[in-house]
């Protein structure tokens, strides 16, 4: 590996307006919302972590505060929990306590797209690459997600993006991308795009919410180009990257991605999430066999 390859700052960006979870999202950002007992948040912070990102900057907007309060520490709150001597809940609350000084905030003042929203941050990434994490994409695997990626790039270096196959009538609702090659973890993409319209995508493979990118595609974002939907792009901003000559690459992860930005997956990943915890496993699988026949 060397230094130029190494991933220490992620970007979340949180600045969008959730609104397919209206009206909760009126009062709580989406990345509040519990996924069993944890806020999406935490199970992004928590892959970050484990893949020894160290600095974190949050892009939100108005009306996240709860986001922002959530990484406060709760002094009175430990100490109650001491005092009665709760030492399994004191454990589980302080490893979610974040360093002084790891988290930065920048607020997108306005939701012009993903693209806009990491260019936003730009002023705090220097010249080295950095990880993108998008909270509602929840991926549970062995090895966390983001992990696999930077393994993968500190051989590789370029740009690197999460793959995974998507059914044809979904491409329409994300990145594509067209690969040199289809076998193996480590595709060669030859050429992104933004939600193609029906028939044109180039092949099934869609982006998902978990990017390592090279600071040339903030230096595209400068210029502002608007794309799908009229939004600032981040994959036009990426395959920019591939016009100059520079690599993309995207990684086909192992684990399971539960897309929380919907109300389905949010649910499949509760239940999910539930039964893989073991005190709530059989309660759950009862409750679940009881109401679906033949489960
Ligand atoms: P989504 O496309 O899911 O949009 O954004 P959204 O606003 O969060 O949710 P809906 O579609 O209205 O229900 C994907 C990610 O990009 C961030 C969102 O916060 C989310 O993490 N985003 C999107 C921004 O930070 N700023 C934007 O302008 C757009």
């Amino acid at each position: 590996m060397t230094m130029k390859n190494k991933v220490t700052t992620a970007i979340f960006p949180v600045a969008g307006m959730g609104t397919r979870f209206l009206p909760a999202t009126k009062s709580v950002p989406k990345e509040i919302m519990t996924l069993v007992d944890r806020p999406l948040i935490q199970y992004a912070i928590d892959e970050a972590r484990a893949a020894g990102i160290t600095e974190f900057i949050f892009v939100t907007s108005r009306g996240k505060g709860a986001l922002e309060d959530y990484f406060d520490l709760a002094p009175n709150l430990e100490e109650e929990l001491r005092r009665k001597g709760k030492t399994d809940i004191l454990k589980m609350l302080e490893d979610t306590n974040m360093d002084s000084g790891a988290i930065a905030y920048i607020r997108q003042h306005k939701a012009l797209g993903l693209g806009h929203a990491v260019w936003c941050a730009r002023r705090l990434i220097g010249d080295q690459p950095f990880a993108v994490i998008l909270p509602d994409d929840v991926i549970s695997a062995d090895k966390p997600c983001l992990q696999q990626m930077v393994e993968a790039y500190e051989e590789t270096g370029g740009n690197m993006v999460a793959a995974m196959e998507v059914a044809p009538e979904r491409t329409s609702s994300y990145g594509i991308l067209d690969v040199e090659n289809t076998d193996g973890n480590l595709l060669e993409v030859r050429s992104m795009v933004e939600k193609p319209s029906a028939g044109e995508a180039p092949s099934n493979l869609a982006v998902i919410g978990r990017y390592i990118l090279a600071p040339s595609v903030l230096k595209n974002l400068d210029q502002m180009k608007r794309g799908a939907g009229g939004e600032i792009q981040l994959t036009d901003a990426i395959a920019e990257d591939l016009e100059q000559n520079r690599k993309v690459y995207g990684y086909r992860f192992q684990g399971q991605r539960f897309d929380c930005g919907s109300k389905s997956g949010f649910l499949q990943a509760t239940v999910a999430y539930g039964l893989a915890r073991p005190e709530l496993r059989d309660d759950l699988a009862d409750y679940l066999k009881s109401i679906v026949p033949g489960l």
